[in-house]
């Protein structure tokens, strides 16, 4: 619990002095100082792809049933988990689940895209969780 205390704050700290932009690699990777991506652009590529199995509203409701079952994108479990988290479930897929590898079909943009819209997903009432990457 410490661990994640301490990133949090290193996270705002980067995000405040926009270190992101200066730092090596690995901050890169913890995704401080994202510019602002393309929501739209997000929920084309939703309703294109994943629609299928995650559903209109990323409850997992899509046509398409598998063991196991497809993540409810809008539950505290998923919204709950840092944008790189995601980046990666997305990017390198899930081992052992439907949930496939997107990096060939998808640029990184795109896939920071399509999570920008995946954030929209997210209740109002989970404490503004539904306000963009985080
Ligand atoms: C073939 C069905 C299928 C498609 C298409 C699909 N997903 Fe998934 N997705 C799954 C399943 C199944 C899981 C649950 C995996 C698990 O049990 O951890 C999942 C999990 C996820 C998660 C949670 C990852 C985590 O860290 O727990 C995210 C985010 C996600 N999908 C986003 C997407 C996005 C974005 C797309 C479109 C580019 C997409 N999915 C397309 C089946 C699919």
């Amino acid at each position: 619990m410490k661990a994640v205390l301490v990133g949090i704050t290193l996270l705002a700290f980067a995000g405040i002095t926009g270190l992101g932009y200066a730092g090596g690699p690995s901050m890169k990777d913890l995704n401080v100082s994202q510019p602002e991506r393309d929501v739209l652009s997000g929920r084309v590529i939703f309703s294109t792809i994943c629609i299928r199995c995650h559903g209109v509203d990323g409850k997992g409701g899509g046509q398409l049933k598998f063991t196991p079952p497809v993540a409810d994108l809008t539950s505290p479990a998923i919204q709950g988990k840092l944008d790189a988290k995601l980046f990666k479930s997305v990017h390198d897929g899930k081992q052992n689940t439907a949930m496939g590898a997107w990096r060939e079909a998808l640029t990184d943009d795109e896939i920071w895209d399509v999570l920008a819209y995946v954030r929209t997903l997210a209740p109002e009432q989970a404490g503004g969780m539904g306000s963009g990457l985080r």
